[in-house]
């Protein structure tokens, strides 16, 4: 039996799958665009699991297995037994069985690690406190829609050494792009909890400015990510100086565009002018999230199929 294929982390997919997926997240688009039926999971279910928040997430999981003739099933901590202390490896022999692929939202990325070596079907990380990578799909996808190929660029990544830094760190190295990480003192990436030992795709920057220089994807994310809320009001101070500006975006290279995942906050992160202003390419990125996870949820059940 082939061993089931899970997407837990960015690493798990090669260079040549990334490729196979971004050709088949355009003809997916294309095609949804045209308003013409693709229905390629017909009567399959996905079961989604959330522990944290999300509206992204969920609606674009949800939305894009139904737009591919399956259906979608939400799952809570709050009115589920997962909330109850049921055993991740229990949950995980029952929900398989009844389903076809599951989507995981949670803390750590221990439990989709638990859940998907226990699990009969394709498991799917929607984000850890680790990782984040079906955004980084979609915003790699969308860089390649706005700019072409992204091996030899650089993507100049201010703020928190998050799941989201994480899993631009994965990235770079599999697809040859170069990204520089800016932290507040104190919040330094570790090369290591990305999964990564020492890489050349990699350089640390103490100055916000610095790293943006030559940029050709400035990107951030919230300072504080779900989970860390006690955090908030130091870190607030902590993160003041990497907020992402017209200034910033200045020194990056002419035809730069700003990334975010959302939601964002204005004023923090990053400013109105920046967010809402000519380089943002945030509302596509957003839209991508549908596009390319169609074609993830695809791949991963389905296997590499020729172009219909
Ligand atoms: N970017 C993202 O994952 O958004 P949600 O938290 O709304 O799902
Ligand atoms: N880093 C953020 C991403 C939200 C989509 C968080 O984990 O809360």
């Amino acid at each position: 039996m082939t061993p089931i294929k899970h997407y837990l982390q960015f690493k798990d997919f090669s260079r040549e799958e990334y490729e196979y997926v971004f050709e088949r997240a355009k003809w997916i688009k294309d095609k949804f665009k045209r308003y013409e039926p693709y229905h390629p999971l017909f009567d399959r279910t996905l079961v989604m699991i959330f522990e944290k928040a999300s509206t992204r997430t969920r609606l674009s999981f949800e939305a894009g297995m139904q737009q591919l003739g399956g259906s979608a099933i939400y799952l809570n901590t709050r009115d589920s037994q997962l909330g109850r202390g049921e055993p991740v490896e229990d949950a995980a022999q029952v929900i398989s069985r009844m389903s076809d692929l599951v989507m995981i939202r949670t803390f750590e990325q221990e439990m989709v690690e638990c859940f998907a070596a226990n699990s009969r079907v394709p498991i799917i990380n929607g984000l850890t406190n680790e990782y984040h990578p079906c955004q980084i799909l979609a915003d790699v996808f969308t860089f390649i829609e706005q700019r072409g190929c992204i091996q030899g660029k650089t993507v100049a990544w201010v703020g928190d050494s998050n799941n989201m830094c994480n899993t631009w760190l994965q990235a770079a190295e599999i697809l040859d792009f170069n990204v520089h990480v800016s932290t507040p003192p104190g919040y330094e990436v570790e090369p290591e909890r990305a999964g990564l030992y020492g890489t050349a795709n990699f350089e640390a920057f103490a100055d916000p400015m610095e790293a943006c220089k030559g940029a050709d994807l400035v990107t951030t994310d919230v300072w504080t990510s779900m989970g860390f809320e006690a955090e908030n009001e130091e870190r607030k101070k902590d993160f003041a100086d990497w907020c992402v500006d017209a200034e910033m975006m200045a020194v990056a290279n002419k035809e730069a565009v700003f990334m975010h995942c959302l939601p964002a906050h204005r004023g923090e992160e990053v400013t109105a002018e920046v967010i809402d202003g000519p380089q943002s390419v945030v509302w596509e990125e957003a839209e991508n999230r549908l596009h390319a996870q169609k074609a993830l949820m695809e791949y991963l059940m389905l296997g590499r199929i020729e172009a219909r």
